[in-house]
């Protein structure tokens, strides 16, 4: 390959010469490695680096930080630093040797050569490195014959203890086959199924494996990556008795595509986890308490635990939505919901009247608002003050339903509204 870094933007390719040079003058040695080298090598963009430095990564960061005048994360627990550069994340780590003392552990690290990095790596696409150093920049370090996998579009282990010792690259070896297209390596297949039936994953934290799982799910193409895991291990895994059902694959897809369009659509809005939402539909069939059971058990944020609670919560709510619903009734359905919990609606029923409402919700319903105030109220004479936020609101709901167009229309509404909230006897 000519122009090995020709798929990194160009200030990412100065950059990396300018970290060379510091390397040279600290007398280190780095390279990239990991996944930007194996996307490189297909003519894939990557954003984030991983830099490897045979010596001492935090230093090294550090002085790549000043140079720039960036800030520095340190890890000193792991030796690793992460330094921001424009758009891109670059971590630093010092070569290491890894040992697993027991299955699905955490293994034990010494700084070591970046030989032995690379040997503790799982597939042989993954273990490839650059040379970053001024007397060989550029050249290809690949022991296991990463290359030739990569042409031959394989994922293979380097050895056959690869799975027991970290059993979530079952998950990362499905996730790179699909992602790529490629195949498991007939031995490594072997392996994998042989993990699976050893029932290795019980060995690993499952804080661990929901962040594989959120990995899996945020793929581009879930649908595919979570019909392989099933197959390969099924999914007893999330839940006890769970199995993928025809259903659950259709509405990842249609999420995918509703994604696709609230993109387009509502650009200016947050961006959205998508994986929720696919992780929603494999287990919206559950019971409540087993839902709950693995948000619990699995130790997913409180923010994610709400959105997938407030699925399951609401959809027979949604279910019940008909073309007859008042505007206000639609409105104080989706108002609470956030915008996960509102796309997974909008997937999940595109028959119906679900659609429509949402669209109207969001287009014209979410941007109702009254044009009277506290002190219109007052010259009324209304009294009370402490239920002029009650009146508006109720008036906002009533704007939706009657199409009040004119200050006067809302007055007379307000008025209506007065008279039947308060009592005749409060009033005299
Ligand atoms: N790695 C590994 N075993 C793991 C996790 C990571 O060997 N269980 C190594 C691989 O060499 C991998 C690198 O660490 O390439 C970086 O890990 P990660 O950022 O998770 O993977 P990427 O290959 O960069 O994948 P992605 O494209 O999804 O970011």
């Amino acid at each position: 390959m000519k122009n090995k870094f020709k798929k990194l933007s160009q200030e990412t390719q100065d950059f990396l010469k300018v970290i060379s040079s510091l390397a040279s003058k600290m007398n280190v040695s780095i390279y990239l490695v990991g996944g930007v080298v194996r996307d490189m090598m297909i003519g894939k963009g990557h954003f984030d680096l991983d830099i490897l430095v045979e010596g001492d990564a935090i230093a090294f960061a550090k002085k790549v930080s000043d140079h720039y005048d960036l800030s520095c994360k340190k890890h000193h627990a792991f030796g690793t630093a992460t330094v921001y550069f424009e758009n891109y994340k670059i971590d630093f780590a010092t070569a290491r040797k890894e040992t697993y003392s027991k299955s699905g552990a955490l293994p034990k690290v010494k700084a070591s050569t970046l030989q032995d990095d690379l040997a503790r790596r799982d597939f042989t696409i993954n273990a490839m490195a650059v040379s970053l150093n001024k007397n060989d920049y550029g050249k290809i370090i690949d022991l296991y014959g990463g290359q030739k996998d990569l042409k031959a579009s394989l994922i293979r282990v380097l050895h056959d203890q690869s799975f027991m010792d970290d059993p979530t690259r079952i998950f990362r070896a499905i996730r790179f086959e699909q992602r790529l297209s490629f195949s498991l390596e007939k031995n490594t297949l072997k392996l994998l199924k042989a993990a699976v039936k050893n029932n290795a994953l019980a060995l690993v934290n499952p804080h661990r494996i929901r962040e594989e799982l959120i990995l899996l799910l945020s793929e581009n193409i879930p649908d595919r990556v979570i019909k392989r895991v099933s197959s390969l291990l099924g999914l007893n895994f999330i839940a006890k008795g769970l199995i993928l059902k025809p259903a659950a694959l259709t509405l990842i897809t249609e999420i995918s595509k509703v994604l696709k369009f609230y993109d387009r659509k509502f650009k200016k809005n947050r961006v959205l986890k998508t994986w929720i939402l696919h992780l929603a539909a494999l287990i919206i069939d559950l019971p409540l308490k087993s839902v709950e059971g693995f948000l619990e058990d699995f130790g997913f944020k409180k923010g994610e635990r709400i959105i997938i609670l407030s699925i399951k919560e609401n959809y027979l709510k949604i279910k019940k939505l008909n073309a007859k619903t008042k505007p206000h009734v639609i409105y104080q359905t989706f108002d609470p919901l956030s915008f996960e919990t509102i796309v997974f609606f909008y997937a999940s029923f595109p028959k119906g009247s679900v659609r429509k409402q949402i669209e109207d919700f969001l287009d014209d319903l979410v941007h109702v608002r009254v044009l009277i105030k506290g002190n219109d109220l007052k010259c009324l004479g209304i009294t009370p003050f402490s239920i002029y936020n009650e009146l508006l609101e109720k008036l906002l709901l009533a704007k939706m339903d009657n199409n009040l167009k004119t200050k006067e229309d809302e007055l007379e509404e307000v008025e209506r509204i007065y008279a039947s909230i308060i009592p005749d006897i409060y009033k005299q």
